[in-house]
Formats: C-alpha cells, structure tokens, sequence
C-alpha cells in the first residue's frame, strides 16, 4: 500500500497550532508492507530530501510504533519512504510522513480507523520532530484544503478550500536540528489578558473570510502578536518580505510553520507581482530561495 501526503504550512498567522493549509507544493509518499511477527519496524528513506533522517527516531517509525500499539497488531512492518518535502524548513514534512504512514499502513491492514484518530497518532509522532506533539500539521495533510482544530479532545476540524495562491518563500539556510523544537521553546508561555481579544476577532474575521470567500479578510487576519513577533527575528528578511509583498498586493503575510520559510496569500491577478516582490527582498538581503506558488491541496490517499 502506498500512499501520497502533501506539505502544509501551519499556523497562518491567525491560528497557532489550530490552523494549517495543506499545499501542492511538495509531496512524500510512503509504501508500506507487512508480514506475521511481532512488531519490529524497519524503515528506509529515499527521494530529494532523504539525508540525515535518523533511522531510530523518525515520524515513520514512531507513527506505525503508536498504530501497532494502540491497535494491538503484532506485525513486522517494511516502510518505504520517498521524501519529496524538505524537512526543518516549515513545510510540515516530517508530519506529512506520518500522515502517508498511519493512512498506508491502517489501509494494508484493513483497520477501520477514522481520519481524525489517524491524525491524532500522527501528531504524537511528531514529538520525535518537535518535542511535543502537535496536531495543525498533521490534520491539513491528511484531510486536505486549509484546517482550523476546534477541539482536541476528541480531536475535531473545520476544513476549508479558499480560492486564491498560497505563495510560499523558501530561503536555502541550514536550520539546526530540532528546530520546531526550539522555536516551541522560544514562543511565550504566558499571556497578559489584554493579548487575548485581538487574536480572538481576528480568528472570528479569518473564518467570516473563510466562509464567504473573502481573500481580503482571510489576508487580513492571518497575523500574530503573541509567536510571530519572536520567531520572526530569526526568520531571513521578513520584515522585507512582509513589506514588499503586501505593496504588490498580497492580502496576506505570515510565517509558515515555525519557519524559516513564509507564506503570502494572493490572487491570480497579483500572483507574479507578489512572486516577484518576494524575489526583490530576498536578493536585496543576498538570500538564495526557491519562491512556489501553491493551491490547497488534496487529502491523503492511496495511489
Ligand atoms: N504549530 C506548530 C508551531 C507548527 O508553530 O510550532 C510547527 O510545524
């Protein structure tokens, strides 16, 4: 059984560790294969981006360990990963592994698991990429389009297609490993109360957009006071980007994920100005990036 997952940008601003869009950027797919025996996991990476994956603590593994285990399957599991999106960059890769792992491997089994508990063990797995587990990720790959999380327990999402080109800026920096770890560890702790009804309306306004397809509204929302102002002090050029690609036009800016990549939201009509403006604060800051626009992707599915 083999199974495709896409990249996905989380966050957007607005929605810290409850929203993210899946995006057909970048994809894995992973083959998984089973014979009788009692539970040892072996996988192997292959494709672009397949360097310096610990064979002993990766998502794979850790995804079909928890699956096996929660559904009291004692197999040998073979996992073959082709990894198309590049990982420590904020693309949700190693959460996309996960998602292709535990989809490839409850369908090879004939496990009858819903979607939303397949993300639910997805995002334990990545504690092995972030330290702690985290659900926007996983939930954007696995279902597709943009997710927003409204509850965690169970673990609960609305999902949406919005119209318009999610354009992601991808600067070529090394990050350290275990960076979403490190930049979890940076984000604030606590809040003082007046933080909390800005970033209230503005997920009542991002979602208003959402419904009523508004790219206006959805742009403007997606930012932060609370994580982005300290994550983008180390995230190359972003008050550039930010600047520059609102003056071409996008109705959006943010980091996607925990960086260092960001993401601008725009619509055919402004796509190769805002692409171009991205390009301009890039070269100013002598950064080389790969600049890709994306449309929301589709779900996690067996090819
Ligand atoms: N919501 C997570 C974070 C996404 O920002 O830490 C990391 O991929």
């Amino acid at each position: 059984m083999k199974v495709r997952a896409y990249c996905s940008s989380a966050n957007l601003g607005v929605g810290f560790d409850v929203a993210a869009i899946a995006l057909d950027a970048f994809y894995d797919e992973v083959e998984v294969s089973v014979k009788p025996g009692n539970g040892q996991i072996i996988t192997e990476f292959h494709g672009p981006y397949s360097e310096n994956i610990p064979l002993e603590d990766n998502t794979a593994l850790l995804s079909a360990r928890l699956l096996l285990t929660m559904s009291k399957v004692g197999v040998d599991v073979h996992i073959k990963v082709w990894k198309g999106i590049p990982l420590g960059l904020g693309l949700g890769g190693s959460g996309a592994t996960a998602v292709a792992t535990v989809k490839a491997l409850s369908l090879e089994l004939g496990l009858k698991i819903d979607d939303m508990k397949l993300a639910l063990i997805a995002g334990l797995a990545e504690k092995a990429a972030a330290g702690s587990p985290h659900y926007d990720n996983v939930t954007a790959s696995l279902l597709g389009g943009l997710i927003i999380i409204y509850s965690l327990n169970p673990l609960r999402a609305l999902r949406f297609y919005p119209k318009g080109y999610f354009v992601l800026g991808i600067p070529h920096v090394k990050t350290p490993p275990r960076k979403t770890e490190v930049m979890r560890v940076i984000t604030p702790k606590t809040l003082p109360l007046e933080m909390l009804p800005p970033s209230l309306g503005r997920m009542a306004a991002f979602v208003s957009g959402l419904y009523t397809n508004s790219l206006e509204l959805i742009g403007q929302s997606m930012t932060d006071d609370i994580i982005e102002p300290i994550r983008a002090l180390i995230v190359p050029a972003y008050e550039k980007l930010k600047k520059y690609t609102k003056e071409a036009g996008a109705f959006g800016f943010t980091i996607s994920g925990a960086g260092p990549s960001v993401i601008a939201l725009t619509d055919e009509e402004h796509l190769k100005n805002v692409m171009s403006a991205m390009s301009k604060a890039y070269n100013e800051e002598n950064i080389k990036a790969d600049i890709i626009p994306a449309k929301p992707a589709s779900s996690a599915s067996p090819i």
